[in-house]
């Protein structure tokens, strides 16, 4: 019984088309990204509500093309303010010394690109 389960889980998560991200950049995002950006980076999260401009859709494959990786990591560790955009987009500095979890942090974006031109 045990092995079945094990069989339709692993055939469950063979079907996902996407590999798994690692678990701290999905925690990472969890914590400072989605209160305001959603789950899945739609813009919707709870705390979206006052944001002016609201936070663009993430999985807009055409953004998504529009940035590069470098961009991305200035953005989260500076803020808004560090690319030019809001203020009401936090910083989070402390990345800035912890480069692997930037990297699966700007990855994890990445993923949230939904299928597309
Ligand atoms: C307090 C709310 C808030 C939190 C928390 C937040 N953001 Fe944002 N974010 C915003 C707002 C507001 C904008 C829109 C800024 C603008 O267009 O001027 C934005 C914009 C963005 C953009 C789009 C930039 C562009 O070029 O349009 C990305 C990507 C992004 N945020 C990623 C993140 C990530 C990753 C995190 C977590 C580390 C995060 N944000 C946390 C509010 C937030």
């Amino acid at each position: 019984m045990g092995r079945r389960v094990a069989l339709a889980l692993g055939a469950l998560l063979a079907g996902c088309s996407r590999p798994a991200p690692p678990e701290d950049a999905r925690t990472l995002y969890e914590l400072r990204c989605a209160p305001c950006h959603g789950s899945a980076g739609k813009g919707d999260g709870p705390a979206s509500s006052g944001l002016h401009p609201a936070p663009r859709d993430l999985s807009d494959p055409a953004w998504q093309a529009s940035v590069d990786d470098a961009y991305l990591k200035k953005l989260i560790v500076n803020g808004g303010l560090g690319v030019g955009l809001s203020r009401q987009m936090p910083g989070s500095p402390d990345l800035a010394q912890r480069p692997g979890s930037l990297a699966g942090l700007v990855g994890y974006v990445r993923q949230l690109r939904r299928p597309g031109p």
